[in-house]
């Protein structure tokens, strides 16, 4: 994006700040906000408002940052290369400004402020405040929001004429001015001529820090133009600062990502009980009921049904295959037309082929499962490679880690598995076979073969009379 006479746009995110009031160890902006780290909002809205660079200012956690932006795509939508700047210590966010300038050196056009704990910024709103500056002919134009709760945030103090003339921290806030609910939402865009002001800002009397938020005290000092304004509502500006907001946050992005995914033609049982990550994918005709969990890079087809209390992470889910209730899949794919569940557990590397059928209490790790395949119940799939139209009998286990190795299980095409049958790995067994139920096999089995393994029944008849009798004789002489 380019300003109205053409100038270039620069943006500065800011992501210095030691986010203490999140009481953890991970850094702030690199809480995850529907499975992208939080800083991947702000930093996708700057760029695809195409400007001319972007800096990201960060201080001991850069490289942790780096590498959140570089391998995660919302921050990857531009061409575009990011650049950092290093802030040492976090000195406040005046301080941070001017890391991110010495980066940029001289620019030629105006630069946008972001705060990174602004997950939901949209680029449109920074767009409209971006014009309203050029219009206005502004040094520094503020984006600010109506607040409930004003809390923490910057009060915006306007001069009877309305014009903004100071914003008041919380900490530094007096009785006269408690009643101000238009807060600075930490969206500026500044000309290089305020920029220029920045080493006038003088540290914060109680914390120390140097604040952007004076540098509109000394623009208005310096007989430059300043403006505020009310750049969109709460929901869309408020910042992230403590656990409950980031929940709050959340449920503002889930709500709309729910919202495209509906006017798309997806069936939600109850929108308001799904969760869903932002890199996840729904086609038209999907029905999810409730409870359900759509996580990471996770993709579900045309028509699927998945029903509550499933949870689905990076995965994709063939068109119109069913996850029933309180199922689990992770790193997994399952083909059109499969059933899965319910309590069914697809780990890491489980392909399951097209109509197969997984079923009760069934796990299956790192597996292909050929077309057709049925697995029903109380199974353990584990390092296998199951053919098409095979029938896994109930209770059947691969028995893959000898305690140091994990080994191979090879089901051939139309193999009938008896129930509670164990295969210790390697081992292969030939198509069309049939193992006995109850059945070790520790051997490979030939194609067409029938392996039993297994003690022959003995039935010793009359047994049961006898005890009967026993027992009654017994009980006549007490
Ligand atoms: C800031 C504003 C406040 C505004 C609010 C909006 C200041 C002094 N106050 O308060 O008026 O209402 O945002 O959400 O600016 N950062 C650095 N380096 C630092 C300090 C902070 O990069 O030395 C970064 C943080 O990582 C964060 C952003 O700047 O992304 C804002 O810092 P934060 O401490 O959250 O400021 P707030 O108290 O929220
Ligand atoms: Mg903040």
């Amino acid at each position: 994006m380019k300003t109205k006479g053409g100038r270039p746009l620069y943006f500065a995110v800011l992501a210095g700040g030691a986010g203490k009031r999140m009481k953890s160890a991970l850094p702030k902006v690199l809480h995850p906000v529907l499975g992208a780290p939080m800083i991947s909002y702000p930093v996708s809205s700057a760029l695809s408002l195409k400007p001319a660079r972007v800096v990201i200012v960060a201080g001991k956690y850069l490289n942790e940052i780096k590498g959140a932006l570089e391998t995660h795509p919302l921050g990857k939508k531009a061409a575009l290369p990011l650049e950092f700047a290093f802030q040492e210590k976090p000195m406040g966010t005046a301080h941070a400004v001017s890391c991110a300038i010495n980066e940029l050196g001289r620019i030629n056009g105006s630069l946008v402020v972001l705060n990174g704990d602004f997950p939901l910024v949209r680029p449109e709103t920074i767009k409209r405040l971006v014009s309203l500056h050029a219009r206005q002919a502004n040094a520094l134009s503020i984006g600010t929001f109506l607040a409930c709760e004003p809390g923490a945030y910057g009060r915006i103090k306007r001069d009877p004429e309305g014009r903004p003339v100071r914003i008041i921290e919380n900490s530094e806030l007096r009785e006269e001015d408690a009643g101000i609910n238009e807060v600075n939402s930490g969206l500026y865009v500044i000309e290089p001529a305020a920029l220029k002001l920045l080493p006038m800002i003088k540290p914060n009397s109680k914390s120390g820090e140097y604040y952007i938020t004076d540098l509109l005290e000394i623009v208005l000092k310096k007989g430059l133009m300043a403006g505020a304004y009310v750049a969109g509502p709460e929901e869309e500006l408020a910042g992230v600062n403590t656990p409950l907001e980031l929940g709050r946050a959340e449920t503002v992005l889930r709500a709309a990502l729910v919202k495209g995914f509906a006017s798309d033609g997806v069936r939600f049982i109850d929108p308001s009980a799904v969760f869903i990550d932002a890199r996840v994918r729904i086609a038209p005709g999907a029905v999810i009921y409730p409870n359900v969990y759509l996580e990471g890079r996770t993709s579900i087809g045309k028509g699927c049904v998945i029903y509550p209390n499933a949870r689905i992470v990076d995965s994709a889910i063939g068109d119109g295959a069913v996850i029933k209730d309180s199922s689990v899949v992770e790193a997994s794919r399952v083909g059109a037309g499969a059933r899965v569940g319910p309590f069914a557990h697809l780990r890491p590397g489980a392909v399951i082929g097209r109509g197969a059928a997984i079923g009760n209490f069934v796990e299956i790790k790192n597996s292909l499962i050929g077309q057709g395949t049925k697995a029903m119940h109380l199974s353990y799939i584990g390092d296998a490679e199951v053919g098409k139209g095979v029938n896994v009998g109930a209770g059947t286990i691969t028995c893959n880690y000898d305690g140091v190795n994990k080994n191979k299980t090879v089901i051939g095409n139309g193999v009938f598995v008896g129930s509670d049958s164990q295969l210790l790995a390697p081992v292969k067994v030939g198509k069309g076979s049939y193992i006995a139920a109850g059945s070790t096999v520790t051997k490979d089995v030939p194609p067409g073969s029938l392996a039993i393994n297994r003690m022959e029944q003995k039935n010793v008849e009359g047994w049961a009379t006898r005890r009967e009798k026993k027992l009654a004789k017994k009980k006549e002489g007490k």
